[in-house]
């Protein structure tokens, strides 16, 4: 696992690293876990400040930071490149990389080669795959190849068009049945974390007791170890459709959006930039320079 980057201050800077062990016991003393989504070193940074215990560079960030339709096409070399900066500012949470559509599922060494850059090239302290089925086999391959593994079942939006949309899942029992084997699975394969995404509550209260490893929700209900919420969809950065579980901490768009109207404006005014935005010469320097010019002229 790679050195951990001494970052500037801030209270969380103060905390010890968040370690798989840290879950475990968070889980045994019923502490709940809060993870956001990240993409950059700004937003690594508010969430080392802000203390959170796991942070996820979600494959999300095609929607948020990057102007795709789905989640689908993001590629591992985009990834990478935002979970390297993500890295760079940040000290205590554990960070999660998403391994994207494509990048794991034909093979396990496919799996375990695509892992083993998220680790190595970004340094990841773990990496999340979606869906059970043939990914259970793909987390075990990564599991023993020494990387952790984070599952994530439920609605998987990278398998989205095949679940029907992006809607919630089962919401009958057969449908329930196959997500709650699915994270026995995971589980079985040595995920140390799984997160459960878009299911009934009642479904999630089913399940939770067989569970040993902590379970972050996201539109799961409240009996689940911990909650993730996408970090622009939290602080209110991203315009589009906002999912049902989703809460809206803060309206950081309109702020941006304000701050910007206001430059645009004072720079058609003529009201920026002010004497103390500038730099000055020394009047003798301006004198020198205006001989300089006349004989160079
Ligand atoms: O990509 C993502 O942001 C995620 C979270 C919603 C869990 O997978």
């Amino acid at each position: 696992m790679s050195a951990r980057p001494t970052i500037a201050t801030g209270p969380a800077a103060k905390g010890k690293p968040v370690t798989l062990s840290t879950m475990a016991e968070r889980k045994a003393l019923g502490e709940p876990i809060a993870m956001v989504t990240a993409y950059d070193y700004p937003s690594a940074q508010v969430a080392e400040e802000a203390g959170v215990d796991v942070v996820l560079v979600g494959d999300s960030a095609a929607m948020t930071v990057l102007g795709y339709p789905s989640t689908v096409p993001v590629t591992v070399e985009e990834m990478l490149m935002l979970a390297a900066a993500v890295r760079r500012g940040l000290r205590t949470p554990l960070l999660v990389g998403d391994l994207p559509f494509g990048s794991y599922e034909v093979s396990n060494e496919q799996a375990v080669a695509t892992a083993q850059r998220f680790v190595k090239e970004a340094g990841c302290d773990a990496v999340k795959l979606e869906r059970g089925g043939s990914s259970v086999e793909r987390a075990r391959a990564i599991v023993d190849a020494g990387i952790p593994v984070m599952g994530h079942v439920g609605l998987t939006p990278q398998t989205a068009t095949a679940l029907g949309g992006y809607r919630s899942q089962g919401r009958t029992a057969e449908r329930a049945l196959e997500v709650a084997l699915d994270a026995k699975a995971l589980e079985e394969a040595g995920c140390f974390s799984i997160v459960f995404e878009a299911i009934p509550s009642d479904l999630t209260d089913e399940i939770m007791p067989s569970l040993q490893v902590p379970v972050i929700g996201i539109g799961a209900g409240p009996s689940t170890d911990g909650q993730v919420l996408v970090f622009h969809d939290l602080l209110g950065i991203y315009d589009g459709h906002a999912a049902r579980f989703v809460k809206r901490y803060a309206a950081i768009r309109e702020e941006m959006i304000a701050g910007v109207q206001a430059f645009a404006e004072d720079v058609r005014a003529r009201r920026y930039p002010e004497p103390e935005h500038g730099y000055t010469m020394a009047p003798d320097e301006c004198e020198r320079l205006r001989a300089l010019l006349a004989h160079d002229g």
